[in-house]
């Protein structure tokens, strides 16, 4: 099966691209470097010939407020007006746990927007809420760090691998769309602080995790479950301890980090 993978250089779409070849589907990276632009339409209609699955897991290449609604909106209308036309079946788009619970945050208001024009459109979708990946783990830490200290609530976090993120992507995108959003997260619940201590020890980091119940994620004041999943979420297998202790685990972007 043809599939688009909107976004396929990204961390997600890499992944996701390899693991639907080696299961013999025709995956079709597209990002701006490949002559497919979402904001521009570029090279859209002729990436969609004969695709039923688009899946979206791009990102915007800038976080601030304005920009990134400018990025979710305008790309996502883009995106779905060419499906609409090519006949795309199944419009699949990665997107956070509890976004809705994360409003204060410009990101998530961004996030938002997207998910609304996908459950506004005519064609059926599935909603990905994934939770943070543990390649997040040092965004997180170096947003919240000031000098030597890094600034968290104790709030529950589930963090997943990458790698498991794209594994559950790729699934809900060979099934039949759900026109609704399904939840995935890690194997086990953390309190942030606590697992950023764990990650700057693995490091051999010597900044220091300060607890502050009021300390803000991302601009946003966290209850003790804002960032986690409910009970129907289906759980990815790799427990951070093994995530860190893998030289991929070592391996960080270099692209500054979104809120998410
Ligand atoms: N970070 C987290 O913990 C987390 C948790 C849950 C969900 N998510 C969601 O996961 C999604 C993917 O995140 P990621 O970290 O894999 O992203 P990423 O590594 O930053 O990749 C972003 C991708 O978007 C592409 N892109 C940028 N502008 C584009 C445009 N105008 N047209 C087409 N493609 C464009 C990029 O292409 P280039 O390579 O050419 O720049 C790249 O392939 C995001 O939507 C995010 O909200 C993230």
């Amino acid at each position: 099966m043809k599939i688009v993978v909107i976004g396929g250089s990204g961390l997600i779409g890499s992944k996701l691209v390899r693991k639907l070849r080696e299961h013999g589907h025709e995956a079709v990276a597209a990002s701006p470097g490949s002559g497919v632009n979402t904001l521009t339409g570029e090279g859209l209609a002729e990436a969609l010939k004969g695709a039923p699955v688009v899946v979206d897991v791009s990102n915007s290449p800038s976080w601030e407020d304005a920009a990134v609604m400018k990025f979710f909106e305008t790309s996502t209308r883009n995106l779905l007006a060419y499906e609409e036309a090519a006949g795309v079946g199944h419009h699949v788009a990665l997107s956070v746990v509890g976004t809705e619970r994360l409003l204060e945050s410009g990101y998530f208001r961004a996030k938002m927007a997207q998910e609304n024009l996908i459950k506004g459109s005519s064609i059926p979708y599935s909603i990905i809420h994934a939770t943070q990946f543990f390649e997040f783990v040092k965004g997180i830490t170096d947003f919240s760090t000031a000098g030597n200290k890094v600034l968290l609530p104790p709030a529950l976090i589930q963090p997943m691998a990458a790698d498991d993120v794209a594994s559950a992507v790729g699934r809900i995108a060979m099934g039949s769309p759900v026109n609704g959003t399904v939840e995935v997260g890690g194997p086990e619940q953390f309190r942030l602080d606590e697992l950023v201590r764990r990650f700057l020890a693995a490091r051999k980091d010597p900044r220091e995790v300060v607890t502050d119940p009021h300390a803000r994620y991302y601009g946003v004041e966290l209850s003790e479950r804002t960032l986690v999943p409910g009970d129907d979420a289906r759980l990815g297998e790799t427990r951070f301890e093994t995530w860190l202790s893998q030289p991929t685990g070592q391996i960080q972007s270099t692209k500054p980090q979104p809120a998410a």
